[in-house]
């Protein structure tokens, strides 16, 4: 069997940009036979970026309701929150020791923060912590502790899956003795939506501030977001270049191939930007509007989210258990006798 594993960090309610390019392709890779899949809130990786408490726990249970609303089948899938496997934060360990610092300088999350302290005349590693300076060892403890072979992710977390990888390879290598202990994962992203901008053109990512989201503010939130939306100032009956707003790769990544060339031609022949958004809008709620309602329902009830999670944490650990096991004694943590 092949398995497949992707994570979401709990710092905000999940967008247009987490849907298309993680929970869509992640749940329908799960559907596939032969495939065993593993899901999962990553709130330890939210504790890099944020100290509000009250927003990684809601973001926790909001993430959830997306992937059970989206279509997640808890028989086919483990779900379950970071936090809950133990077994995690120790493979980090254990990873951290064979990683080198020189890769970790090389993160791009790292250098990002590394450089903007450089531009703005600050000490390099002002105000970064260690959490930061090697998400990417957690990050690959969370794929090698149930030796996923897919990884379904947008563009942006390719190169830690790589590193992953490199990680996965070192460790086999110096602990293995011949043996594969830890399988090589792959990233898996779908080129059509492998980064999908934001309102302003960037990337759509909580960190800008630019993002549509999935299902908070309902199909008003959706349509507000959607009218923010960054467009030229052409006036409807003028041609339209469908390469001047993030507007059009926000459409597509809902479209069918029809529905795609329809509206590039559409644009080009004069449709107004207004009308082109509520195209957009009307397009986007045929897909999501059915699944609404789960959501709203999940989030009202809390109590039937955690009792999902606690199982899928059962079930989790009983995969990572004895794999720890096994690696603690490659690496010599074993009793006397
Ligand atoms: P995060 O929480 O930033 O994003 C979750 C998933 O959504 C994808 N994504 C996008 N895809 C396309 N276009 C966008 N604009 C966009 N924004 C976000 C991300 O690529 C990601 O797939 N470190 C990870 C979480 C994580 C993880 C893991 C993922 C922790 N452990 C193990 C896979 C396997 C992160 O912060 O993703």
């Amino acid at each position: 069997t092949q398995r497949v594993l992707t994570g979401i960090t709990t710092t905000g309610t999940p967008h247009l940009g987490n849907y298309v390019g993680a929970i869509r392709p992640a749940i329908l890779a799960s559907r596939a036979p032969g495939v065993e899949s593993f899901f999962f809130m990553a709130n330890y990786h939210a504790l890099i970026k944020c100290d509000d408490p009250e927003r990684v726990a809601r973001s926790t249970l909001e993430i959830a309701a997306t992937f059970l609303a989206s279509g997640l089948d808890t028989n086919r899938v483990v779900f379950y929150r970071q936090s809950d496997i133990p077994e995690i934060p120790e493979l980090t360990w254990l990873l951290t020791c064979v990683t080198a610092k020189g890769q970790m300088n090389r993160a791009h999350a790292y250098k990002a923060a590394a450089d903007a302290n450089v531009a703005a005349g600050e000490d390099i590693d002002a105000n970064i912590s260690m959490g930061l300076y090697s998400y990417p060892i957690l990050m690959a403890a969370d794929i090698l502790m149930f030796n996923a072979h897919r990884v379904p992710v947008g563009k942006d977390q390719v190169q830690h899956i790589e590193m992953a990888r490199d990680v996965a390879q070192r460790f086999n290598h110096l602990y293995g003795q011949g043996r594969e202990l830890f399988v090589l994962p792959q990233a898996e992203v779908e080129e059509d939506v492998a980064t999908l901008p934001g309102l302003d053109g960037r990337k759509m990512s909580k960190s800008y501030d630019n993002t549509v989201p999935l299902f908070e503010g309902g199909a008003k939130g959706l349509k507000d977001a959607v009218a923010r939306i960054v467009t030229d100032s052409r006036l409807p009956g003028e041609s339209k270049d469908p390469e001047s707003t993030s507007l059009v790769t926000i459409h597509d990544a809902f479209a069918t191939p029809a529905q795609r060339e329809a509206f590039r031609a559409d644009l080009k022949g004069g449709l107004g930007w207004g009308d082109a958004k509520q195209r957009t809008v009307e397009l986007i709620e045929s897909h999501i509007g059915p699944l609404r309602g789960t959501y709203a329902d999940l989030i009202a009830h809390p109590e039937r989210v955690e009792e999902v999670l606690q199982e899928g944490a059962r079930k989790a650990r009983a995969t990572a258990k004895p794999l720890l096991a096994e690696l603690r004694h490659a690496v010599g943590l074993r009793p006397m006798v």
